[in-house]
C-alpha cells in the first residue's frame, strides 16, 4: 500500500487523503496509515487542510526502482533486491542460486552482521555504506573468470569518479582507493566444475556515508563523505554503478576489451610504485610495470628479471 501512495505522491502537487483513498479503492485510514509509515521511513511529507498531501523530500536510501529505472541493462540488473539488512549480501545470492535465481540478480543491502572480506577478514558494514552482490552465471572455464574482479573494480572506479569527481584509482587487483586510503573492496566466491563455472558471486563494499571507522582500521580506510564533505545520493550513486558495470560486463564476457584494459591501466596506482610480495617463501621486492591481458601484474625485479603475480596479495609502497 505505502508504495502505491508514495506512487501518487511522486507526480508532486497536492493529492487529499480521499481521492488517493478513492484512487486506491482503499479505506482514508489506510491511507492515513500508509503515509505514517512512510514518514518514519525518512520521506517528508507535507500535509495542508482541504489540499492533502504532498511529497517534500525523499529520504536518502537505497530505492530499487529509482536505481534501474530508464536504464537499458543487458546482462546486470534483471532483478535487484533491496534490504535493510542481512548477514551478508555475498551469502544471500548463494542462498537464492539455491532457489534457481537467474544471472545478473544484484541484492543491495544497508547494513550487513556479518560482511566478509577477502582471506577470511571480516568486512565493516555499517549503516551509511553501500553492500551489494552480483550474480553472474557465465559460461567460462574457471581459469577465464579472474578478469571479472578486474572488470567489476574498474566499474566502481569509473562510477565514483563521475559521480563525485574525485580521483578515484584501483589498486591491484581491484581495491578502489583514494589518496592511499581505500573506499571500495571486492570480493569474488565462484562455484564450478572442473572446465565450466557454475556460478560467479562478485560482491562490493563502498564507503559512501560513513563518517568514522573503528580505531584499528582508521588509518587505512575512507569514505565518499569524508572526502568530498557531501551527501552523495545512495541511490544515484548505485545507479551509476549498475550502468557502468552493465557495460563492462556485457564487454568482459565477450573477452574485456582492449580499450577497458586501457582504461584500467591508467586508472591503476599499482603501477610504477615498489612493491613486495612472498613467494615460495622467500620475500620479493621489485617495481610494478605492467599488467597483463589476463589481469596479472608484471613486476620487475632488482634484478632486473620480470614475474607475473595472479594473487592480490601484493604490498605497495605508499598505499596502506
Ligand atoms: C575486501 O576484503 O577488500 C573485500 C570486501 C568485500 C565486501 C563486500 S560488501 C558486499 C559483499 N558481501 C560481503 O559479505 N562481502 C562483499
Amino acid at each position: 500500500m505505502k508504495e502505491k501512495v508514495l506512487n501518487l505522491l511522486k507526480e508532486g502537487e497536492y493529492i487529499s487523503g480521499e481521492k488517493l483513498s478513492e484512487i486506491l479503492g482503499v479505506s482514508r485510514t489506510a491511507v492515513w496509515k500508509a503515509i505514517n509509515t512512510l514518514r518514519k521511513e525518512g520521506y517528508e511529507i507535507d500535509s495542508v487542510t482541504k489540499r492533502g498531501y504532498k511529497l517534500m523530500k525523499k529520504p536518502n536510501v537505497i530505492n530499487a526502482a529509482d536505481i534501474a529505472e530508464g536504464l537499458d541493462l543487458k546482462v546486470i540488473g534483471t532483478e535487484i533486491v533491496t534490504m535493510k539488512t542481512v548477514d551478508s549480501t555475498n551469502e544471500e545470492i548463494k542462498r537464492r542460486v539455491h532457489g534457481n535465481a537467474e544471472s545478473g540478480l544484484v541484492v543491495i543491502a544497508c547494513d550487513q552482521t556479518a560482511g566478509k572480506g577477502r582471506l577470511g577478514r571480516s568486512w565493516f558494514s555499517s549503516d551509511g555504506g553501500i553492500y551489494f552482490s552480483v550474480l553472474l552465471r557465465p559460461e567460462l572455464p574457471p581459469n577465464d573468470i579472474s578478469g571479472i574482479t578486474l572488470a567489476a573494480g574498474l566499474g566502481v572506479c569509473v562510477a565514483i569518479r563521475k559521480l563525485t569527481g574525485l580521483n578515484a584509482m584501483i589498486k591491484w587487483p581491484n581495491d578502489v582507493i583514494i589518496g592511499n586510503k581505500k573506499v571500495c573492496g571486492i570480493l569474488t566466491e565462484m562455484t564450478a566444475q572442473t572446465d565450466m563455472v557454475d556460478f560467479v558471486v562478485v560482491g562490493i563494499g563502498i564507503n559512501v556515508l560513513n563518517d568514522s571507522f573503528p580505531e584499528e582500521i582508521s588509518n587505512k580506510v575512507t569514505s565518499l563523505k569524508m572526502e568530498t564533505e557531501e551527501q552523495i545520493n545512495l541511490s544515484q550513486l548505485m545507479r551509476e554503478i549498475i550502468s557502468v558495470l552493465d557495460r563492462i560486463f556485457t564487454s568482459y564476457l565477450l573477452g574485456i576489451s582492449q580499450e577497458d584494459m586501457k582504461l584500467y591501466k591508467s586508472m591503476c596506482a599499482t603501477i610504477g610504485r615498489e612493491v613486495s610480495l612472498i613467494r615460495g617463501g622467500e620475500k620479493m621486492s621489485g617495481k610494478a610495470i605492467d599488467i597483463t591481458a589476463d589481469g596479472e601484474l608484471v613486476v620487475r625485479l632488482k634484478d632486473g628479471k620480470r614475474i607475473t603475480v595472479n594473487s592480490g596479495e601484493v604490498t605497495v609502497q605508499g598505499i596502506y
